[in-house]
């Protein structure tokens, strides 16, 4: 495992903004997985500056998001669709029919699921996964005790994840109590892997997660399993 320490949210942001920069340049027509949360804001904010600068291309990219919850339409603020619209999307040159989240809508969760893994094989697997920690140690929606061997599935949402989302919605019964998500197999079938965690609060979970023990209840201590991976963190996730 890579593990880049930065000084601060910023620097997290540039250096692992770095890390996709260049991912797409060696590969324009790569596949990029991406997230939503607060932490990998910063990243799509200096993807989108340097798209506008010039100095990215993403007319040839594809992109595959980890999650979505189930029963948001695209139109909803909260929706994972229309967070990564606002925040990446609508700021680049990309494709609009090669940005693909699992369809929250599709009230019949195992054809959600299946469809969406047959979307991430036609696209030829994820060339690099951008993931977030949770304070649980989940990634994507994966939560504790999750199994290794899942691919997308329909999950129901932990109650410290539903606590911790609140803070986006009206009120928490807002919060949908259900989502699509990739399972651990399908994040550790990614070439490579680049997870960023910023701020004290996930320092815990960042040394249970990297340097504990690989447990299904902290999902993201998987990762050490996988060949490539690069933690970017600031000084205080790391502490
Ligand atoms: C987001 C996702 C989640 C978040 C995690 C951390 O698509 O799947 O696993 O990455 O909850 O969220 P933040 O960055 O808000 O702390």
């Amino acid at each position: 495992m890579n593990i880049y320490k930065a000084k601060d949210y910023d620097d997290m942001s540039r250096k692992a903004a770095n890390i996709i920069f260049s991912q797409i340049i060696s590969k324009p027509d790569c596949v990029l997985g991406l997230a939503t949360g607060s932490t990998p804001l910063g990243i799509y904010r200096r993807l989108a500056e340097w798209y506008e600068a010039g100095d990215l291309d993403f007319s040839q990219v594809t992109t595959v998001n980890l999650d979505e919850y189930k029963g948001l339409p695209k139109e909803n603020p909260q929706s994972y669709y229309y967070f990564m619209h606002e925040n990446l999307f609508k700021k680049v040159n990309i494709h609009a029919d090669r940005t693909f989240l699992p369809d929250g809508m599709e009230t019949d969760s195992r054809k959600a699921c299946e469809d969406y893994d047959a979307i991430l094989h036609s696209v030829g697997g994820v060339d690099i996964q951008l993931l977030g920690l949770g304070h649980n140690g989940h990634i994507g929606f994966n939560e504790p005790g999750s199994i290794f061997e899942a691919e997308t599935h329909c999950v129901t949402l932990a109650d410290q994840t539903i606590k911790a989302n609140r803070r986006f919605f009206e009120s928490e019964e807002e919060v949908p109590r259900e989502a699509y998500t990739m399972g651990i197999k399908t994040i550790m079938s990614a070439r490579r892997i680049l997870i960023v965690v910023s701020g004290a609060d996930k320092a815990d979970i960042v040394k249970k997660a990297f340097f504990g023990p690989i447990t299904p209840q902290v999902p993201a201590s998987v990762l050490q399993l996988h060949p490539d991976v690069t933690l970017v963190a600031d000084e205080a996730a790391l502490g």
